[in-house]
């Protein structure tokens, strides 16, 4: 059978990082305020020149180095986004062109939050199907652009940033020892999605709006989704959770992570967390996480590795792995 192996992995970040004391300038906020209800330190903005395309090309760049690969090696990117660079084409061609990649195929995936764990899904379905051999799945975003600068509820939690993995499709026993992704379990709920939205769209309003929610609505149903479809993936493989090297949440909110950690009895030294520098960038978030601990060592080949993600829509959802 066919396995979705990690072949290499890569991330970028804006050059300005903004400290919690920075946002004391711009709304009525405390850095006391934001680490005690977070876990946010600092968040990067982008700046001029800087976009989800131009972000998601570098972490598409390191990560194809890391493979030890070229562009010419990929057939298909996919792109995991909530902010687009145009309302199209897709990003995910502009990605590919600025890779000088002329064949395959590109697109961007939309489902906010758990935007990455959908486009490993997909990729996984693809590269399974024969219908890919290599595959860029890239997270990028720029969050600031669609954040209310006067809203302090929402404008301190988001930060901008792109991390990318190449997958390859590779001969496998297919046993849960083998590497590649073991099994993946998506979700969504369409009655919640007033609690975390934009306010504005091509069809609707014409103009590209702004990111409003609901925290403590999101909050409340978060720990449930997440430990839901984490037990769902455990379960289908019938691995005990003890089994568990590494858990790559999606970075919203420590208070999210650590409950969702001891719910599950995972203890928070298997858990990578990033929220801390990164602050939420939605769609990038786990693979700037998953860059950061396997670069560091972390995380090494063979691993069992679980990213997970809930958010915007609601959509929800796992991905268990072995690195
Ligand atoms: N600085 C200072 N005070 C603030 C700020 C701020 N930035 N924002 C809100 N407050 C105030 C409120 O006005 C309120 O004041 P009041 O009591 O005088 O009315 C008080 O702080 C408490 O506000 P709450 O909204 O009740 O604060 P809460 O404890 O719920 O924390 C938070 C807010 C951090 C947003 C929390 O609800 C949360 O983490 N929700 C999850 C949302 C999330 O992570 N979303 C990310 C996207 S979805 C996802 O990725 C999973």
């Amino acid at each position: 059978m066919i396995r979705s192996v990690v072949r290499g992995f890569g991330a970028a970040l804006p050059k300005r990082a903004v400290a919690n004391r920075d946002m004391e300038d711009k709304v009525a906020t405390s850095d006391e305020w934001i680490v005690q209800r977070t876990g946010i330190r600092q968040r990067y903005i982008a700046g001029e020149g800087e976009t989800t395309a131009s972000l998601g090309e570098a972490a598409a760049r390191a990560a194809l180095e890391n493979a030890g690969l070229v562009p010419d090696d990929i057939d298909l990117i996919i792109l995991a986004t909530s902010t687009p660079d145009n309302t199209f084409p897709a990003t995910a061609v502009n990605i590919q062109d600025r890779l000088g990649i002329r064949h395959g195929a590109a697109f961007d995936l939309q489902a906010v939050c758990s935007g990455f764990v959908y486009a490993v899904t997909t990729a996984d379905l693809y590269l399974r199907g024969g219908q890919a051999k290599r595959a860029l799945v890239i997270g990028s975003e720029t969050f600031s652009r669609i954040l209310d600068w006067e809203d302090r509820t929402t404008c301190v939690l988001f930060g901008d940033g792109a991390g990318a993995i190449v997958l390859e499709a590779v001969e496998s026993e297919g046993t849960v020892e083998d590497r590649g992704v073991l099994t993946a379990h998506l979700r969504s709920d369409g009655a919640h999605r007033e609690k975390l939205y934009v306010d504005g769209g091509p069809s609707t309003t014409g103009t590209v709006g702004h990111l409003r929610m609901q925290g403590r609505e999101v909050f409340k149903y978060a720990v449930g989704m997440i430990t839901d479809v984490i037990t769902d993936a455990f379960e289908a493989v019938d691995l005990p959770i003890e089994k568990l090297d590494w858990l790559v949440p999606h970075q919203a909110n420590i208070r999210i992570i650590e409950g969702s950690a001891k719910k599950l009895g995972i203890p928070m030294e298997k858990v990578v967390v990033t929220v801390d520098k990164h602050g939420n960038t939605s769609a990038a978030s786990i693979p700037l996480a998953l860059n950061e601990a396997a670069a560091d060592g972390r995380i090494k080949k063979g691993d069992l590795v679980l990213l997970e993600a809930m958010g915007g829509g609601f959509t929800w959802g796992s991905v268990l792995l072995r690195w």
